[in-house]
């Protein structure tokens, strides 16, 4: 498994992590089987926020931790990112002081530990008063609940306003990224074409950010055609990419998982893939994609086959 450091920090991290969104119904036997194939395959990285399950908050949270129920050496070999800033009822963002260190204090319940390893702010709340963020994070950090805080879906700007209060690095920003839903990458590619919306700038070059500021961006739904629309492998409304895909997984021995996985942990920037499935099987498929490099051609048919424009 490819590893790297976790933005400016000292954390080793591996290129592939597992993300925990959809097991709040699966059993224990169930989460401990995704467990063990996610460590089987290198990845001691596992991605929570205290929105995801059933519950209003820490479904999921709980259910890791109940199912694993893991000594405190075993925890300490694993990181534990988690995130917060949403409320499910509404919906609506909040991040304030109060709420942050709610939120923390919740997840570290659920989770049966007494620190966090990445605290990430879900998404941007317009009504962010980087003052309280900055309160929040002090308080967290100097009692040793999270050893490290980053954000989500956010842009350059709002990164910005944050570190004009917030004296913690931002150390990574998760945002949507796969090979058909590749925004952040399609945009600066088609910079400067007239009429045509892929070189629209929707999130003001976030990647070329995160990259001059030593941000480890990290790839949300990386399976998912669109926003939560289904996967793109096998799909029929893909012909030519699932060919492409079949034909490069043929060539390296790996699943069509792999080469998903390849397309991201190929990019430069050293992304870390935020796996969402529950089969094991697919966690082992996928986390082989992080050995597998990709020709410069072979990476740009993937993204032209997807149906990106290189001009
Ligand atoms: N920061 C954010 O705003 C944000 C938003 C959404 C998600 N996330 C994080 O990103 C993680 C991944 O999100 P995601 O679950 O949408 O991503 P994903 O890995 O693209 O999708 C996984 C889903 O696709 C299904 N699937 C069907 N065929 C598959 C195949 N061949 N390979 C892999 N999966 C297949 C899986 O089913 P099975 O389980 O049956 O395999 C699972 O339901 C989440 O767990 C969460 O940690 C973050």
């Amino acid at each position: 498994m490819k590893t790297f450091n976790l933005g400016p920090t000292d954390l080793e991290v591996p290129a592939v992590v597992t993300g925990v969104m959809r097991i709040q119904d699966k059993t224990d036997d169930e989460v401990r089987s995704l467990f063990h194939a996610s460590r089987e395959a290198g990845i001691d990285f596992f991605d929570h926020a205290d929105i995801y399950g059933d519950a209003p908050f820490h479904g999921c949270e709980r259910r890791f931790a109940e199912a694993l129920g893991l000594t405190t050496s075993e925890r300490e070999e694993i990181v534990l990112q988690t995130k917060a800033g949403i409320v499910k009822d509404g919906p609506y963002f909040d991040f304030s002081y109060h709420h942050l260190v709610c939120q923390v204090e919740g997840s570290l319940r659920a989770l049966d530990t007494d620190y966090i390893d990445v605290l990430l702010l879900h998404r941007p709340d317009a009504l962010v008063e980087p003052e309280e963020v900055a309160r929040a994070f002090d308080k967290l950090s100097s009692t040793g609940k999270v050893l490290h805080f980053g954000v989500s879906n956010h842009t350059p700007g709002q990164i910005e306003l944050l570190k004009r209060y917030v004296d913690q690095p931002i150390v990574a920003n998760q945002l949507q990224l796969s090979i058909t839903h590749a925004p952040i990458i399609a945009q600066g590619v088609a910079a400067n074409m007239a009429g045509l919306d892929q070189s629209a700038s929707r999130d003001l070059g976030m990647l070329d950010y995160c990259r001059l500021n030593d941000i480890t961006v990290q790839a949300w739904s990386p399976f998912q055609a669109g926003f939560f629309t289904g996967v793109f492998l096998g799909n029929p409304d893909y012909p030519e990419l699932n060919a492409v895909i079949d034909r490069l997984a043929a060539k390296y021995d790996v699943r069509p998982e792999g080469i998903a996985t390849a397309w991201i942990t190929r990019h430069p920037a050293n992304m870390q893939v935020v796996l969402g499935t529950t089969t094991p099987d697919r966690v082992t498929w996928a986390a082989a994609g992080a050995d597998v490099v990709l020709t410069r051609p072979e990476w740009y048919e993937l993204y032209r086959a997807a149906g990106y424009l290189v001009p």
